[in-house]
């Protein structure tokens, strides 16, 4: 799939199981590696990115089979060192937290990725990692990692990182005394409960999250719910297009991923959750969303980890909305597979939004009509998808290319189209 070309369409209707959630596939895996029995994960997400994680679980020394029905079991080795560079391809979780678990298990290890991830900042990382006395050289990947004995640290992360405070909590498990860290808000803490739910004990406080060392998960036991970053492609689809009507079901909605339903609510959107129930310490819920007019939203503060993945897609929906919406306080954008602010910028400008990058957003005025063209994604999945969605309202056809990135985190995304299309 080098492009794909996607037209106006009909309204949207019907329901979509969305892809098992990507964070926290990823962490079933990694975790696994560190736990003492056998771990089962079911219902994980076969994008590319996790079976990186995967892949890399295996080269420390895990054992690894999946049964007919995708189910992973992983029988922890002992985790040895490994001379071969461990790739980590296009995931910036893989490198961030398994960085954590090579330093805290003392191993040597050279953690590399692809062209996009060889860009992407390690500093972040390799900074408390140093602090605990690990061995990190390089800032961007190529990160070797040289074993080392680590000392507990309180730590304040300058960013709201899920993968910063995982990989230090990570490393902490193995570091002399507590390891706090603290961060500016929430980011996901998918960690945090599934570490907790297997027996690790972690400390909540006014220095943060903690971790005690010599603490390790016993094994994991995980159903993975749906990822609500994936279900945001359709919940916007829905909106914008109109006499849609989309059912999405098993949803995570995690307090600390929900911020596009916010977003929704605050655009004054006709949105319904419901069902609500709990999967492997996640709660979970089936999702209903129908087209209609919104009005502009602000996007900012702590509410911006809570949708940082959305951002693209719920800009798309901006230029749909009546009057102003502002995004700020997302600099994050900036380092994400792609400098997010500027591929969708340029990519809905070339649309004919109304769109204007600032340093740390982008302020849109709606509404606009769309109209197609070429849009290069770059190879950022999410770029992918969310101006596949535009397309889907744009008039003309909308080409994007450089779209088989959207193996990374949502493989079946055009079948899911066509299938709602019917
Ligand atoms: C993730 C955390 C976020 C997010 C990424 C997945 C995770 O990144 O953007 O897609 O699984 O921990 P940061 O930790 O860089 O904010």
């Amino acid at each position: 799939m080098r492009f794909v070309t996607v037209a106006r369409s009909t309204p949207l209707r019907g329901e979509v199981t969305v892809p098992s959630d990507k964070s926290i596939t990823h962490r079933a895996y990694l975790f696994s590696a560190i736990s003492e029995e056998t771990s089962e994960v079911r219902n994980p997400l076969l994008g590319e990115d996790c079976e990186r994680s995967l892949s890399a679980v295996k080269r420390l020394g895990c054992s690894v089979t999946r049964d007919p029905n995708g189910t992973v079991l992983i029988v922890p080795g002992p985790l040895r060192s490994s001379s071969d560079p461990i790739d980590c391809g296009n995931s910036g979780t893989t490198i961030r937290l398994l960085a954590g678990i090579v330093a805290g298990w003392g191993l040597n290890a050279t953690l590399t990725g692809d062209e996009s991830l060889s860009r992407r900042p390690m500093r972040r990382i390799a900074e408390p990692l140093r602090l605990m006395g690990a061995i990190v050289d390089g800032d961007t990947p190529p990160l070797r990692l040289s074993s080392g004995t680590l000392n507990g640290i309180d730590y304040t992360s300058p960013v709201a990182s899920a993968q910063v405070k995982s990989c230090v909590l990570l490393a902490g498990l193995r570091a002399r005394g507590e390891t706090w860290v603290r961060e500016p808000s929430l980011s996901r803490d998918h960690t945090e409960r599934m570490l907790e739910g297997a027996g690790v004990k972690i400390m909540r406080g006014k220095k943060g999250i903690g971790v005690a060392a010599g603490s390790q998960p016993r094994r994991i036991d995980c159903r993975v719910p749906g990822d609500i970053s994936s279900a945001a492609f359709w919940m916007v689809a829905a909106a914008v297009v109109a006499g849609s009507r989309v059912s999405l079901r098993s949803v995570g909605i995690n307090p600390t991923r929900t911020g596009v339903l916010v977003a929704l609510e605050q655009a004054g959107l006709d949105v319904k959750v419901g069902n609500e129930r709990w999967e492997s310490g996640e709660p979970v819920a089936d999702i209903e969303v129908g087209s209609g007019p919104g009005i502009g939203m602000t996007l900012d503060g702590p509410l911006i980890p809570r949708l940082i993945d959305e951002i693209p897609v719920l800009a798309v929906l901006a230029t749909q909305l009546s009057g102003e919406t502002v995004i700020r306080d997302a600099r994050e954008l900036r380092v994400k597979e792609t400098d997010r602010i500027k591929t969708v910028t340029e990519g809905l400008r070339q649309m004919g939004a109304k769109i204007e990058p600032t340093d740390d957003g982008m302020v849109i005025e709606g509404p606009t009509p769309l109209r197609g063209g070429a849009i290069d994604a770059t190879g950022d999945h999410r770029i992918a998808m969310a101006f596949a969605v535009a397309g889907l309202v744009a008039e003309g056809e909308t080409q994007i290319l450089a779209a088989d990135s959207i193996q990374t985190s949502y493989p079946g995304f055009f079948e899911d189209l066509r299938s709602l299309q019917k």
